[in-house]
């Protein structure tokens, strides 16, 4: 795991952006893309950029449960807004927030994913630790399933709502061994809100009560950083820094 601070926000989604054009031109066709404030610089890097995405496949990590596609909160619409209306991708997976077959939608999800191996994924992080919506306890060897999210969760995200009680209360989320199966995965967290789950994640012990754990002690992962989502960071040995 190779972590990487930068002063801000704007430099880290600079820093991730170049290593997704690095991966581009190695060959990557599948990248995993995230939603949640923190990769929305990162996408306005894409969308400002020259580059062509018309080839390349998206597999998205999670939806909320309940919510159409062109619901203004969904992520599907997120994606769209943010990314893909002005970036065309070849193909496109989003979860189905209105499947209600549950163990159906996530069978298919599981096959999108075994179908367009992901090249390269892209992670935010959740104050409590989680990585898509795989909540503390999400086993690490877990596929795409419906989970419930925890309050602490629904409170995070209830800023972009009008009320937290229109905050779904579950969502259809790639798991974390899906997560672990991509070739490449960089993690990005900002301010001061995330310092304890990035302390715990990198430091405290590989263990489902902190999801993003998991991803201790591969070589594969790059975790970008601002100086305020770092400043719990004991190790600075681990810390490479760019700015
Ligand atoms: C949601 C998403 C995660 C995201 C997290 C953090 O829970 N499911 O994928 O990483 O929010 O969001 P933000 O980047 O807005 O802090």
């Amino acid at each position: 795991m190779k972590v990487i601070v930068t002063k801000n926000n704007e430099d880290a989604s600079k820093k991730a952006f170049e290593l997704i054009k690095e991966e581009m031109n190695n060959g990557a066709k599948v990248l995993g893309l995230a939603t949640g404030s923190t990769p929305i610089p990162m996408y306005q890097d894409m969308v400002n950029s020259d580059i062509d995405f018309s080839n390349m496949t998206s597999v998205n990590l999670d939806e909320y449960v309940g919510l159409a596609p062109d619901d203004p909160q969904s992520y599907h619409h997120f994606m769209q807004v943010n990314l893909f209306d002005k970036k065309p991708f070849a193909k496109t997976y989003v979860p189905d927030g209105l499947a209600t077959d549950a163990e159906a939608e996530t069978s298919r999800y599981n096959k999108v994913i075994a179908d367009n191996p992901i090249d390269l994924q892209i992670l935010g992080l959740g104050r409590n630790g989680h990585i898509g919506f795989n909540e503390p306890g999400s086993p690490f060897d877990s596929e795409t399933r419906k989970v419930p999210l925890t309050e602490s969760t629904i409170e995070a995200n209830a800023r972009f709502f009008d009320n937290e009680n229109d905050v779904p209360k579950f969502a259809y989320s790639m798991g974390i061994g899906s997560i672990l199966k991509s070739k490449k995965i960089i993690l990005m967290a900002f301010g001061s809100a995330k310092a304890d789950a990035i302390k715990a994640m990198i430091e405290g012990p590989a263990t489902p009560d902190c999801p993003a754990s998991a991803l201790q002690n591969k070589d594969n992962v790059t975790i970008i950083l601002d100086t305020e989502a770092a400043s719990k960071l004991a190790d600075s040995a681990k810390i490479e820094k760019t700015a």
